[in-house]
C-alpha cells in the first residue's frame, strides 16, 4: 500500500483527497459491518485512497464476489493497482458520479453495495446530487449505499440529498477515528 510520505503528498497535491490520515481499523470495521458478505456479489467503492477498505473487503468478501474500485486521483490509482492484483478487483481511475457508465453490461448483477468515501463537503450542490441520483441508479434492489465522512458533515451535503433518493437512512458517528467520522445507511 502507499506509503505515509507520499500518502502526503497526495494530499497537499488534491484538495479531493480531503483527510490528512486514512480511515482507522475502528472506522473500517464500523463501515463493514453494515454488509452482509455471505450474500453480496458486487461491491463498488468510490475514493479508495490508500485502499484500507479495499483491502478488508476482499479479506471478507466470497470468492465469487467483485469488487469495483473508482478513484479520482492518478496517482492513489497507480498505487491501487501495484497493492492489488486479485482478479476479483476492477480498477478505474475516474469520478464516482460516471458509475453507471463503468458498470454497465458488464456483470449479470447490480451492486449489493456501494462504499464511498469522497469528500461530499467540496463538491458542488449539483455533483452531490448527481452522485448520489447516480449511485441509487446503479444499485440492486435493496442495495444499500454506505457514505462516511468527517463529524462536521452539514446536512446539506450529504444527508438531504440520500433522503430525496433513499427509502430509509440513518445515520451515527465514529470516534476512534481521525477526525472523528459520520457514517451515512441509505437503503434503496
Ligand atoms: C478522504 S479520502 C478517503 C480515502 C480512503 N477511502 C480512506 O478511507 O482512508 C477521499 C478519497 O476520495 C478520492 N476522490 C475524491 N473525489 C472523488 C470522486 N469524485 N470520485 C472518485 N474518487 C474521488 C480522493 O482522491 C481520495 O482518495
Amino acid at each position: 500500500m502507499m506509503n505515509t510520505v507520499n500518502y502526503v503528498k497526495c494530499f497537499l497535491r488534491d484538495k479531493n483527497v480531503a483527510s490528512i490520515t486514512p480511515t482507522s481499523p475502528f472506522g473500517v470495521k464500523r463501515v463493514c459491518k453494515k454488509i452482509d458478505f455471505s450474500k453480496a456479489r458486487l461491491i463498488v467503492e468510490y475514493g479508495p485512497g490508500t485502499g484500507v477498505f479495499s483491502e478488508f473487503l476482499l479479506q471478507n468478501m466470497h470468492p465469487a464476489a467483485h469488487l469495483v474500485l473508482i478513484e479520482r486521483n492518478p496517482d492513489m490509482f497507480k498505487c491501487l493497482k501495484k497493492s492489488f492484483p486479485d482478479e476479483r478487483v476492477h480498477l478505474f481511475n475516474d469520478s464516482a458520479e460516471n458509475i453507471g457508465e463503468l458498470i454497465n453490461g458488464q456483470w449479470n448483477n447490480k451492486p449489493d453495495y456501494v462504499i464511498s468515501g469522497i469528500p461530499f463537503s467540496y463538491l458542488p450542490d449539483n455533483i452531490r446530487q448527481n452522485i448520489v441520483r447516480q449511485t441509487h441508479q446503479a444499485l440492486g434492489d435493496k442495495g444499500k449505499f454506505l457514505a462516511y465522512q468527517t463529524f462536521c458533515q452539514k446536512d446539506d451535503h450529504l444527508l438531504v440529498h440520500l433522503e430525496q433518493f433513499f427509502r430509509r437512512v440513518t445515520s451515527e458517528f465514529e470516534l476512534l477515528n481521525i477526525p472523528p467520522m459520520r457514517i451515512y445507511e441509505a437503503i434503496k
